[in-house]
């Protein structure tokens, strides 16, 4: 294994944790194949109980060949791994996800009822439990099934909001199974460090679009990769998150407020709404220099052999942000060709920045696009620390690991 590997399941909650999946008997139940395909390859150990119903929608043996472990579907089974299979199991666990969960365990799992090896094992659980509601609208809008997760709630369960659309039995509202994707996120979520709990944080990424007629614009090839990523790890790590991204394919974050813009006037717009209610700006986007002075109102015909483009110089957000600051953390990026420590170095005392994060764009491991970035951090106090290539997320972990252990104790003293 090399570093980056090692570096990425260090920041990674999931890696070698005991995740215990329940699945009930309902139509999203296919959906629990994909989640736990997706937790293994999060490197988690995965072991499956399903209720006797669950059996009439998957059968036992797909989560067998999958998990090559023993499935848990009764309470008086036999074990081989364990006498009591579902206490054993119960013992061991890190985190629990009940997907789907109907109507029928929550009603259990708040009455306290034991009658089969899912809801007995539910009760001798101790470690943190997700539970993703699925089912038919009016059950799930059902007061007894409201009721039921309310109570859950407030003793600490964690619920996980349906998705709302046409469900399988025709009725159109909430009740849909999230993407096994969105279960995943929200499990990160739940057993990340909660470091930025109470923070409330502002980031910007993507590239911004600056009009010269309707049918042509001026941009970069960012692809929002990095921002995205910054925001998803400071959510995860508790902060209240807004993300305002130019055009890109990326889509929401979950429990990030999203506000998603064109041209770097829209994102200037946007930064400085919300800039007063942030204790930490992030600005990862690649926001235009210039714009063209007067956009066509009609596409542009290609009569001249030559034309020029007047482009006029855009404000330069975060240096504005740096006038405004106060208390606030700030950190920039730099992406450069040539001399980035010196470039990076200028931006930061110039823009009133607590840490700028500069990469050398042509670099095979870093710069837009790529899903890898060879970032060095220059602190205001002068330290340097160039890091090795390494995935994005590992890289906004390490950033935020950074704003917390040297930025944020000098805004506080
Ligand atoms: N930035 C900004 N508004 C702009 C231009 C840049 O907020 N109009 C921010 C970027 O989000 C980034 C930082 O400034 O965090 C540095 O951006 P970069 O493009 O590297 O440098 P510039 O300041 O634009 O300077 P130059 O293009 O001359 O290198």
């Amino acid at each position: 294994m090399d570093d980056e590997s090692t570096f990425s399941i260090m920041k990674n909650p999931i890696h070698n944790k005991h995740i215990v999946l329940g699945v009930c008997g309902g139509i999203a139940a296919y959906k629990s194949v994909e989640l736990l395909r997706l937790l293994q390859k999060q490197g988690a150990q995965v072991r499956v109980i399903m209720t006797q119903n669950a059996k009439w929608f998957v059968g036992p043996l797909t989560f067998e060949a999958l998990t090559g472990q023993p499935v848990c579907t009764s309470l008086f089974e036999k074990g081989d791994d364990a006498p009591i299979r579902h206490i054993a199991w119960a013992e061991q666990a890190d985190a629990v996800i009940i997907a789907p969960a109907t109507a029928n365990i929550i009603g259990k799992l708040a009455g306290g009822i034991a009658d089969d090896a899912l809801s007995t094992f539910l009760l001798a659980v101790k470690c943190p439990v997700m539970l993703c509601p699925s089912m038919n609208t009016h059950m799930y809008e059902s007061k007894a099934v409201e009721r039921n997760l309310s109570l859950l709630k407030a003793d600490g369960y964690f619920i996980i909001e349906p998705g709302a659309g046409k469900l399988a039995c025709g009725t159109i509202g909430p009740g849909r199974l999230p993407e096994p994707e969105e279960i995943l996120d929200r499990m990160v979520s739940c057993l990340s460090r909660r470091d930025l709990a109470g923070k409330k944080m502002l980031v910007t990424a993507g590239p911004t679009r600056e009009d010269i007629d309707p049918v042509r614009f001026i941009s970069n090839p960012s692809t929002g990769k990095m921002g995205f990523s910054i925001a998803r790890a400071a959510e995860h790590r508790g902060a209240k998150v807004v993300l305002i991204t130019g055009p890109t394919n990326l889509p929401d974050l979950c429990n990030v407020t999203m506000v998603r813009i064109r041209t770097s006037e829209e994102m200037a717009d946007a930064v400085f709404q919300h800039m007063e209610k942030s204790d930490i700006i992030i600005k990862a986007a690649a926001v235009s220099d210039y714009r063209p002075r007067e956009p066509a109102k009609q596409k542009i015909k290609k009569e001249k052999d030559e034309m020029v483009l007047l482009l006029q110089k855009n404000q330069d957000i975060l240096k504005e942000l740096g006038r405004r600051k106060k208390d606030r953390i700030l950190v920039g990026f730099a992406a450069e060709t040539e001399n980035l420590k010196k470039n990076a170095l200028k931006k930061l005392s110039e823009k009133n920045l607590d840490m700028i994060v500069g990469n050398l764009v042509g670099d095979s491991a870093s710069g837009f696009g790529s899903d890898t970035n060879k970032v060095t951090l220059f602190f205001r106090d002068g330290m340097v620390e160039s890091l090795d290539a390494m995935d994005k997320d590992s890289v906004s972990h390490v950033i935020l690991d950074r704003l917390i252990e040297r930025i944020l104790p000098m805004k506080t003293e």
